[in-house]
């Protein structure tokens, strides 16, 4: 299963992703983090500081994961999907690709960063989004086993969506705060996700009363699958398990797994095709 969280910025993204990989982690899964945000906030929890080396980051690794994938001379990473590879990736074990580009930040805890901001991208020769294109081509042929529970942190907004890696997720985690803005995002994002066919659900985050879930469900237009409290937990500590929002997270789990229709790739040459389409138009 590979969860992508979304939302607006501040709204929780990177610690409710942090959340979930520690609890699918504490019940025995293999998992994968994935860091697809510059700020790079889920590896700061996940590694208590530490760096996992400049050389690991997979943004700055757009030819070698091509390459990998069996692209020919010219060959942009669309025309590999839609002439079909047969290159797939796996956590456990780690293909070798996997092994290069993440570390284990604790025993069937893997890492993997797109990494920060770059000279590429700070001197005007492209934007950061660059960072995530080895995503567009890494996801999609990652093949978790049947446990394996893969967390992708995403840029804020709708960023996270338009970068274009949401085709490689299972499901999207819409992760929205009580307050009008991050609600009416929430929103957008759900609208976007459904236009590249990717299922996604609500969480309600940052929620102190009733009437906050009132109001986060009445501006959704439906309930979150789970509320989430204020927690000073997630906030001294975002390394640990938060021990009051495990059953929320096997909750956010349960739903993701009947939402899933394990169509990624398939997705993903869909993808492909139509922009094939639009811009021979
Ligand atoms: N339920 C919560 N209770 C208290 N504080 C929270 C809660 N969820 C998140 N926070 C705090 O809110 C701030 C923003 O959270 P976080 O970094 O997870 O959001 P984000 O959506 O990933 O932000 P960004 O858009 O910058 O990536 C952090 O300081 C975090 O500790
Ligand atoms: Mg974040």
């Amino acid at each position: 299963m590979i969860l992508g969280f979304l939302g607006k910025g501040g709204s929780g993204k990177s610690s409710v992703a942090t959340q979930m990989a520690l609890h699918a982690h504490a019940r025995g899964s293999n998992v994968l983090a994935i860091d697809a945000d510059h700020n790079m906030d889920i590896s700061y929890n996940l590694m208590r500081g530490e760096s996992i080396g400049t050389e690991r980051y997979l943004g700055a690794a757009l030819k070698e994961v091509l390459d990998h994938v069996g692209a020919r001379d010219g060959e942009s990473y669309a025309d590999v999907f839609l002439r079909g590879c047969d290159t797939r990736f796996t956590i456990a074990p780690a293909d070798p690709f996997t092994e290069q580009y993440s570390v284990m930040a604790r025993e069937r805890l893997r890492l993997m960063v797109a990494g920060p901001q770059t000279d590429t991208v700070l001197y005007g020769k492209s934007c950061s989004h660059v960072l995530t294109t080895p995503l567009k081509v890494y996801l999609p042929l990652l093949e978790p086993e049947e446990n394996d529970v893969v967390v992708v942190d995403e840029k804020a907004g709708a960023d996270g969506v338009t970068t274009g890696i949401v085709t490689g997720l299972d499901v999207g985690v819409i992760v929205c705060e009580p307050a009008l803005h991050s609600l009416k995002t929430a929103r957008q994002i759900a609208e976007l996700m459904k236009f590249y066919g990717t299922p996604s659900l609500f969480v309600g985050n940052k929620v102190g009363t009733s009437e906050d879930k009132d109001f986060i469900a009445e501006h959704l237009g439906e309930e979150p699958v789970t509320y989430l409290m204020e927690s000073t937990a997630v906030r001294r500590e975002p390394s640990e398990p938060v021990a009051e929002w495990q059953d929320e997270m096997a909750a956010i789990l349960e739903q993701a797994n009947m939402l899933n229709k394990n169509d990624r790739l398939q997705r993903t040459k869909d993808k492909f095709e139509r922009n094939k389409q639009y811009k021979g138009s």
